[in-house]
């Protein structure tokens, strides 16, 4: 019989025997996962864990100032921003092939973590959000669906590094995560969130990526997603978010002539990710969205809705 109480007392007082005096680092991406643990750990440790955040020019909107927000001032912990979205721009300007924009995005994110186990030379302890589905899976032989897109993960440890892992969520279910964050404190729109992939806008800029698209793209998926939250609908779908088409097409504003770019809405309801059906939102709702991004975002002159179920479409575009 779990029970919430007795596994956060029971983890600290584990946490603590592990890493005595030892420092600890951890990536902290702002996902469900690694905000639990960090804060986990923090109630643990205070101090001596250091969190750094990635801010990559792909994430979402005030995504950085967010995660800063809540972890930084509220919970006070360390926590730096390693402001990257130069350095993601410049790797990714020309490239427009999905698998290279990945490994580019994945190599890029090692470099970094690389970087900062340097700056932080004295951690003996790399912390992750790991949790048991996660423990599972790479256990599992894989089959020929794991290698359609190749998956990473913004904590993911490189083979070289020495550090000495901690994963005080290997052995949770995520149900089981978000209600240690809830008890922990975190706030709701923190622990409730859909996914988010890790190389990010990065994947929903269908082809080449460059920072006025993913401006556009930040915009245009804020308002989908306040729309959602505001129609009560964010929870009763799975995943959803704001895809940006290479495809400019003709409008009319006022007495002008638009040529701007089209954006694609997507909402998918599942269960285990691997198969999902797009998910059937009231065309009132979709009629508000499409016209507040047409109207709101500069840049966007046309919105489609994806009606397409996985398989064979995946729920990403690349
Ligand atoms: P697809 O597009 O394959 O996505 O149907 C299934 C789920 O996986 C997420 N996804 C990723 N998550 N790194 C991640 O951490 C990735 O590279 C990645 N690619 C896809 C996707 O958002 C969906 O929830």
């Amino acid at each position: 019989n779990w029970s919430m109480g007795n596994y956060i007392e029971q983890t600290v007082k584990e946490i603590k025997e592990t890493v005595g005096d030892k420092k600890v680092i951890l990536a902290l991406s702002g996902g469900v996962d690694s905000s639990v643990a960090a804060v986990l750990i923090h109630k643990a440790i205070g101090d001596q864990l250091s969190c750094f955040f990635v801010d990559t020019g792909l994430m979402r909107k005030n995504e950085a100032e967010k995660v800063m927000k809540t972890y930084g001032e509220h919970y006070h912990m360390n926590i730096e921003c390693v402001d990257a979205e130069d350095r993601f721009l410049n790797k990714l300007k020309g490239v427009s092939d999905p698998e290279t924009k990945r490994k580019i995005i994945g190599h890029e994110f090692i470099a970094i973590f690389d970087e900062q186990k340097q700056k932080m030379k004295d951690a003996e302890f790399l912390a992750q959000g790991t949790i048991y589905p996660d423990v599972i899976e790479s256990q599992s032989v894989k089959g020929p669906s794991a290698t359609i897109k190749s998956h990473h993960n913004v904590g993911g440890l490189p083979e070289e590094m020495d550090f000495k892992l901690l994963e005080p969520l290997r052995e949770l279910f995520k149900d089981e995560v978000r209600k240690v964050g809830r008890e922990l404190g975190i706030p709701d729109h923190m622990i409730d969130r859909h996914p988010f992939p890790g190389p990010g806008l990065g994947i929903r800029i269908i082809g080449e990526v460059d920072k006025e698209k993913a401006d556009i793209l930040r915009e245009a998926d804020d308002i989908f997603i306040s729309e959602l939250r505001a129609a009560n609908l964010y929870q009763e779908v799975s995943q959803a978010f704001v895809v940006l088409l290479p495809v400019k097409s003709v409008g009319v504003m006022g007495d002008e002539r638009t040529y701007e770019y089209t954006a694609v809405l997507r909402s998918a309801d599942t269960i285990d990710f691997m198969t999902a059906t797009w998910s059937h939102l009231p065309y009132e709702f979709l009629g508000r969205v499409s016209n507040r991004i047409i109207n709101e975002v500069k840049g966007i002159n046309r919105l489609a809705y994806d009606i397409s179920s996985k398989p064979p479409a995946t729920i990403e575009w690349e």
